[in-house]
């Protein structure tokens, strides 16, 4: 596994984890495939996929549940777990009491990096951010961050911050999502924030490209691979596919430790366009 810089910090992140959207349900739980999703998550974990995305809202707090099942086997320091607070939850009380949930759920006595969902306009920024710092002043969150946040919304967070910084913004972004292209990115890439790209496959669907395919076989590579590896050839970009299937993890992981060449980005830049 490649690995990363977390934003401005000198804690190194594997370039490809892995997204739990759907893993222990979607807006409710779903309990049906449990072992499954632990297995999956164990042996993504043996694969080198650290990383690991989830949130309270996924499943309803059941997806956490499997991934802290998944994550017991293994050294606590050697995970990177990454949770995020729904944006109804942003009230200074609301959001410490979720944070603490989570860390029940997850059966874990800190989380690696905590994000905010989504913006919530409702509620003052400065309220959020300051619960966000106070999460880290108790030591059980290491990092702070936010998703779906566009380049004012990150500014005005971070002006509310005094001891620390944020250091990623989730957003989504493939080679048929590339909209931060404009902003988003160079403003990360400018700050040294990490964009950690969700549906980095395009939900399932850069998998089944024939363009990409034939790039692959190049390679030796699959089109999965290439998508993924062209999002983690950019600086401050780390990807988080999500996968159940144990042959899509071990494409997943090995999509880092080479590289595209230049021309292949270009025209692969220039097909998506
Ligand atoms: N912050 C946010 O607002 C937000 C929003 C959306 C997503 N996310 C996060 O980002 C993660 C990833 O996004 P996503 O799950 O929506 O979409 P995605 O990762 O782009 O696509 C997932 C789909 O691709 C399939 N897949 C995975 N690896 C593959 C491979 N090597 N070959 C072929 N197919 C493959 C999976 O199949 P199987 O599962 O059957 O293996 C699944 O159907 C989520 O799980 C979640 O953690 C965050």
């Amino acid at each position: 596994m490649e690995f990363k810089r977390l934003g401005n910090t000198s804690v190194k992140i594997p370039a490809v984890g892995m997204g739990t959207w759907e893993i222990g349900g979607g807006l409710t739980p779903d309990y049906s495939l449990d072992e499954e999703a632990i297995q999956a998550l164990k042996v993504g974990i043996e694969l080198g996929m650290t990383l690991i995305d989830t949130a309270e809202m996924y499943g309803r707090g059941h997806s956490e549940e499997l991934v802290g099942e998944a994550v017991r086997a293994f050294p606590r320091e050697s995970i990177f777990i990454v949770t995020k607070v729904l944006p109804e939850n942003l009230r200074y009380n609301e959001l410490i009491e979720a944070a603490y949930r989570s860390l029940k759920r997850l059966n874990l006595d800190y989380i690696d990096l905590y994000l905010i969902h989504a913006p919530n306009p409702r509620i003052p920024i400065r309220e959020t951010m300051d619960a966000m710092e106070k999460l880290v002043d108790e030591g059980i969150v290491k990092f702070i961050g936010v998703s779906n946040f566009g380049v004012l919304q990150m500014e005005q967070a971070r002006a509310c911050l005094s001891k620390t910084d944020i250091v990623v913004n989730q957003v989504e972004y493939s080679l048929i999502e590339r909209r931060i292209e404009k902003d988003v990115l160079p403003y990360c890439q400018k700050n040294k924030i990490t964009v950690m790209a969700y549906c980095p496959l395009g939900r399932g669907i850069l998998p089944k490209n024939q363009f990409l395919k034939e790039v692959g076989l190049k390679y030796g590579k699959t089109a999965a691979q290439i998508a993924l590896n062209w999002l983690i050839q950019k600086d401050e970009v780390v990807a988080i596919p999500k996968a159940i299937k144990i042959e899509h993890l071990r494409e997943n992981a090995e999509s880092t430790g080479w590289r595209l060449n230049k021309e292949d980005v270009e025209l692969i830049e220039k097909y998506f366009r």
